[in-house]
C-alpha cells in the first residue's frame, strides 16, 4: 500500500532526460505521457455560494482521466472476490445511488444491518457512512472491498488482477503517472468518481438559485417555507445540501438497537445520533432511516408527526420544537411537505449517461 506517487509528468521527464542521449539520430515520436487534465466541479451560479468550496485534498485533485478511471472501478466486479458485486451493485444510479434493497447483500449473499447511502454531493461531506465512522472519501473507499457483509476480497488479490490488465495500467498511468497499481491508487480514483456525483439540478434549484418561479408547484412553495421556519426541518437538513454534515439523534426510538456514532467514539453523549442524510433525490431513495425502517416518505413524514421519541437518548435540541408540540402539521402542510420533498429530485443526475457503467 502507499508508496510515493511521482509527481504528475515525472515520467515524461525521465524519457526526455533519457532520450536527450540520442540528439543526432532521427527520433521516431516520442511516446510521452500527458499530465492529468485538471476538472472542476460544475455547480449552477448561486450554488458555491450557498454550498461553499468543496473538500479536495490536495494529494487527489480532480482529473478528467482520474475521474474516468474511477467510473470504470465503481463498476468493476473484479473488486469482489467471487467477481459479482460492484460499487454499482448497490449504489444504483437511478436511486441516487442509493440501494433500493433495505439492506444490500454482500457476495456470499449475507445481509448488512444498514441501508446502502445515496452517493450525491459528497465532495462536501467529510464525515462519511451512516455514523460517521470513516474520514473522506479516499479511505472509505478501502472498506467495501474487505467488508465481510460486501465485497469479501482483500487488497492483493484485487492489486494483482488489475495489474494483469494491460488496459488498467494504462489507465493508472495516465490518471497517475504509474503502473504499479496499488490500493491507494484505487481508492484515489474511486474517490475522484465519487467526488464528482454533484447533484443541482433540481425543480428546487431552479425555483431558489435560478430564480424560475414557475418551477416549483405552489404545494412545494409551501413546504419549502414550512421545512425552513415551522417544520424546523432546515436546521438539519440545512440547504442546499440538505444536511449540516453533522451526526443528529431525530427521535426514532427510546432503545438504541444501533447506537451509530456512540459505538464509534464509546461516548454516552453521542449514542443515537445518525449522519443526517442529504435530502436531495429523496423521492427515489426509499428505503429510509439508517435501518431503512419506513418504506415511504408519508411514513417518514408521519415520524415528524407525531413519531418522535422525545424520551430517546442525545435526542436533539431541534427536536424540542416536536416535545412542546407533537403533531406540529395538518394534513394539507403533509401535503405540502412531501411535494417539497418531491421537487428535491434530479432527472438529469438520475439519468447521466456520463455517470453510468461504463
Ligand atoms: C454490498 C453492498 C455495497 C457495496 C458493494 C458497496 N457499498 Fe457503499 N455502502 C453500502 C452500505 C450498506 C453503506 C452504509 C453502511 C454504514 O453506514 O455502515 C454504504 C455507504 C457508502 C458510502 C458513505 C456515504 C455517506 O454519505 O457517508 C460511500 C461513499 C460508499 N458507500 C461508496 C462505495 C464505493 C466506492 C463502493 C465500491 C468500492 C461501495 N460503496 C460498495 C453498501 C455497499
Ligand atoms: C435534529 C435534526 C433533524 C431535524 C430537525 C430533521 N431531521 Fe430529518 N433526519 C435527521 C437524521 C439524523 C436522519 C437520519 C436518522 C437515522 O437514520 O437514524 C434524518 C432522516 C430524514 C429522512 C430520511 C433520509 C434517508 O435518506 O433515509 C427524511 C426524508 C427526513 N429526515 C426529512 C426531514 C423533514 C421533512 C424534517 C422536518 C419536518 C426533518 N427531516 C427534520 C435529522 C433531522
Amino acid at each position: 500500500m502507499g508508496g510515493a506517487v511521482p509527481p504528475y509528468g515525472a515520467l515524461t521527464l525521465v524519457l526526455v532526460v533519457l532520450m536527450g542521449c540520442t540528439r543526432d539520430v532521427a527520433v521516431a515520436p516520442m511516446i510521452t505521457d500527458q499530465d492529468p487534465t485538471p476538472v472542476e466541479l460544475q455547480l449552477p451560479a448561486g450554488v458555491l455560494a450557498a454550498v461553499g468550496d468543496p473538500l479536495l485534498p490536495a494529494d487527489n485533485p480532480l482529473t478528467a482521466q482520474g475521474i474516468a478511471l474511477g467510473r470504470a472501478l465503481f463498476y468493476e466486479k473484479a473488486l469482489s472476490d467471487d467477481l459479482t458485486l460492484s460499487c454499482g451493485s448497490c449504489h444504483v444510479q437511478a436511486n441516487a445511488f442509493a440501494d433500493p434493497r433495505a439492506f444490500s447483500e454482500g457476495t456470499d449473499g449475507s445481509i448488512g444491518t444498514r441501508n446502502a447511502m445515496p452517493l450525491v454531493n459528497l465532495a462536501w461531506s467529510a464525515k462519511l457512512f451512516w455514523d460517521g465512522r470513516v474520514q473522506g472519501l479516499e479511505a472509505q473507499a478501502h472498506d467495501p472491498v474487505t467488508n465481510p457483509v460486501e465485497m469479501r476480497n482483500t487488497w492483493p488479490v484485487v492489486e494483482s488482477r488489475l495489474n494483469a490488465d494491460a488496459t488498467y495500467r494504462q489507465r493508472f498511468r495516465a490518471a497517475f503517472g504509474t503502473e504499479q497499481i496499488d490500493s491507494t491508487l484505487v481508492t484515489r480514483a474511486l474517490a475522484q468518481f465519487v467526488r464528482s456525483l454533484v447533484s443541482f439540478d433540481s425543480p428546487f434549484d431552479r425555483y431558489w438559485y435560478g430564480g424560475d418561479s414557475t418551477a416549483m408547484s405552489e404545494e412545494a412553495q409551501n413546504g419549502l417555507s414550512l421545512f425552513t421556519s415551522q417544520g424546523k426541518c432546515a436546521g438539519c437538513h440545512a440547504p442546499g445540501l440538505f444536511t449540516d454534515h453533522a451526526l443528529r439523534n431525530n427521535g426514532l426510538d427510546v432503545v438504541l438497537s444501533d447506537a451509530g456514532f456512540g459505538a464509534v467514539t464509546g461516548d454516552p453523549a453521542d449514542m443515537g445520533k445518525f449522519k443526517v442524510p442529504t435530502l436531495r433525490n429523496i423521492a427515489v431513495t426509499a428505503p429510509y432511516m439508517h435501518d431503512a425502517r419506513f418504506a415511504t416518505l408519508e411514513q417518514v413524514l408521519n415520524h415528524y408527526n407525531g413519531g418522535v421519541h422525545m424520551a430517546s437518548p442525545n435526542v436533539d435540541l431541534l427536536m424540542d420544537f416536536w416535545g412542546m408540540n407533537p403533531t406540529p402539521f395538518s394534513a394539507d402542510e403533509i401535503n405540502d411537505l412531501s411535494a417539497f420533498l418531491n421537487a428535491l429530485t434530479d432527472a438529469s443526475f438520475l439519468t447521466d449517461p456520463a455517470l453510468a457503467q461504463p
